[in-house]
């Protein structure tokens, strides 16, 4: 009698929609068993994990706020309980700034909340991720890290400072988890998405789409969250052997030096 093949595990935080959803439906159609992740257990929340379950994979409904540093030990063992152990964490779940403008004017309020979604809770779901996979024997699988950064880890928006600096810190964290976890062959990337057309950017993205389009970007058009979504899952899958620590942009060029 033949084995039953191993499944590597994904869980996709911020899953229910966007960039999240789009990434947990291509790894979905790499084989990939995913949890899927908002914070609440709501209506988009059951509708994504139906539209994974109809790629013929196990999924499942994983509600936590990443925010919640303490719930998270408890969220990645209900999820391994219900899909096998995990191989892949993609952190995605991201909030933009509570108000655009002067940065003489940004809120303690704001800053907090870009830093603690955005930057505390990718180093400490990372570090509990990293923990269990550190304790146990693990299959011949490949196992990474994907974190969502942003081109504005690098590129200032004025207007948004907050979450630039936090998006700055996660693609740090990036660097040094790839550092720490790559004596146990754990790969970790850092993806930057440029102008995607999703719920996040809705209300600036005709402004975008006319820039991209004027060359701000060097295919001239917006991407869409099946770009990086595919590009994620291809991270997740391997694709690119024998690399670890990249920051990799999702721009059509956008960030290319020229003159
Ligand atoms: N769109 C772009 O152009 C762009 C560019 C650069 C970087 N990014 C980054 O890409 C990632 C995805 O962005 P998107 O455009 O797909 O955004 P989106 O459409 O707003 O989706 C964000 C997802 O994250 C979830 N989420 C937010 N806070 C959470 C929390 N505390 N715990 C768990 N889940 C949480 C949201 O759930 P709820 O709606 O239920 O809160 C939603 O599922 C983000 O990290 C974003 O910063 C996006």
């Amino acid at each position: 009698m033949s084995a039953t093949p191993v499944r590597p595990v994904a869980l996709v935080t911020g899953s229910s929609r966007g960039i999240g959803l789009a990434a947990a439906e291509a790894l979905a159609r790499q084989g990939f068993a995913v949890a899927v992740n908002g914070p609440a257990e709501d209506a988009e929340l059951s509708a994504a994990v139906a539209r994974i379950a109809a790629l013929g994979v196990p999924a499942a409904a994983a509600p936590f706020d990443v925010a919640r540093i303490d719930g998270h030990d408890a969220a990645l063992a209900g999820i391994e309980a219900r899909l096998g152990p995990l191989t892949t964490l993609v952190n995605n779940a991201g909030v933009g700034v509570l108000r655009r403008g002067d940065m003489l004017d940004v809120s303690e309020e704001s800053w907090d909340r870009c830093f603690d979604v955005n930057a505390k809770a990718v180093f400490f779901l990372s570090q509990a991720f990293a923990r269990r996979l550190l304790s146990r024997q693990r299959a011949p699988l490949f196992h990474s890290i994907v974190n969502v950064t942003s081109s504005n880890a690098v590129a200032v928006a004025e207007q948004r400072t907050e979450y630039c600096a936090s998006k700055a810190a996660a693609a740090m964290v990036s660097k040094a988890l790839a550092v720490r976890l790559g004596r146990e062959e754990i790969a970790v990337y850092d993806v930057q998405p440029g102008l995607i057309a999703t719920e996040m950017t809705a209300p600036v993205i005709d402004t975008y789409r006319e820039r991209a389009e004027q060359g701000l970007t060097l295919f001239p058009r917006v991407g869409s969250a099946d770009d990086v979504g595919t590009l994620i899952a291809s991270l997740a899958s391997g694709r690119l052997p024998y690399t670890t620590g990249l920051s990799i942009p999702a721009d059509a060029g956008m960030l290319v030096p020229r003159f």
